[in-house]
């Protein structure tokens, strides 16, 4: 997609601590969604992630999402599912070249920006998709790809975890957190992408009903500058969350920042006045 999942919540700090961050958010507290340390091995039996049958959900993957879906340019691209599943390794965890393909795409796609910004990102000098990768092969993160003669032109990975700060007072906090969707340029621009996410909200009242979770939506991070994909979320519907980081105004030659919603940027019509875009925003989608 996308910037990683943000850790809780200090804008200024790594968004993705590949130290601490690679396991589902385990469902203790709030707390522990600052990532701040590793989830314990009595927590990790009690995410929801974790909790999760993998081919149970893989079967509800697959009933939702086509194994062929034909293209607007006349081909048709076959679609491969897995879950990344450290507890059972054998459980259709994909082959070593998978990941790194998955990636060759996305860097194709977005590598400009995480060259840009890597350090923000992680905090750390390990190359971006050095961090990126150890993040794709997180525990529990399942994958839908579709390929043409083996190759993937477009790809979704998502988890289901807690989360806190969707809306103000919402006492669900189990969201399917869309980790990428990636597709290929020579597929973008052809309604593929709406389609990909009309299939994954069908698949949150389906992982509700059958498997006894609440999960209230789809939470997803995005750059800032991304204007396309922003467009595309807005455009089924996609709200910024309660946490996300938001458009600011900042006045020059004053050491003031404020939000947009206050008098003082309502008053601040000068053109000393600029807005600043924050490097990733936070959407949800019900
Ligand atoms: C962003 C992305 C997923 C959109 O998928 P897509 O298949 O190209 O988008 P769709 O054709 O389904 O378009 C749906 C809507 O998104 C918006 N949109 C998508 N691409 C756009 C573009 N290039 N210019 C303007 N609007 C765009 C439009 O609102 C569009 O609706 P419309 O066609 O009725 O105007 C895809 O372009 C992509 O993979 N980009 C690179 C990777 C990326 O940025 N991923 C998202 C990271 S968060």
């Amino acid at each position: 997609m996308c910037p990683p999942r943000p850790t809780r919540r200090n804008v200024t700090e790594p968004l993705f601590n590949t130290a601490t961050q690679p396991q589902p958010v385990p469902l203790a507290t709030s707390s522990s969604l600052t990532g701040t340390a590793p989830p314990s091995e009595e927590e990790k039996t009690i995410s929801p992630s974790m909790q999760i049958n993998t081919q149970r959900f893989l079967e509800l993957i697959h009933a939702e999402f086509p194994d062929q879906l034909a293209t607007p340019r006349a081909d048709t691209l076959h679609r491969r599912t897995f879950r990344i599943d450290h507890a059972t390794p054998d459980n259709g965890c994909p082959s070593s070249a998978t990941l790194p393909k998955l990636l060759h795409l996305l860097a194709t796609n977005l590598g400009q920006k995480y060259d840009a910004c890597n350090a923000r990102l992680y905090h750390n000098s390990t190359p971006w998709q050095q961090n990126k990768l150890h993040e794709m092969n997180t525990s529990g993160l399942a994958y839908v790809v579709y390929s043409s003669n083996d190759e993937p032109q477009m790809f979704l990975s998502f988890l289901i975890c807690e989360e806190c700060d969707i809306r103000k007072q919402h006492d669900q906090h189990q969201v399917l957190y869309l980790y990428e969707i990636q597709i290929h340029a020579a597929y973008q621009r052809m309604g593929l992408g709406r389609t990909l996410l009309h299939h994954l909200r069908r698949l949150v009242p389906s992982i509700n009903s059958n498997l006894q979770l609440s999960v209230y939506c789809i939470e997803l991070t995005v750059f800032g500058d991304n204007h396309n994909a922003i467009r595309l979320y807005k455009s089924v519907g996609g709200k910024l969350t309660f946490g996300s980081p938001k458009i600011e105004f900042e006045v020059e030659n004053e050491n003031q920042r404020v939000t947009r919603t206050t008098a003082a940027a309502r008053n601040a019509r000068s053109s000393r006045c600029r807005f600043v875009i924050p490097l990733y925003f936070t959407f949800y989608i019900t």
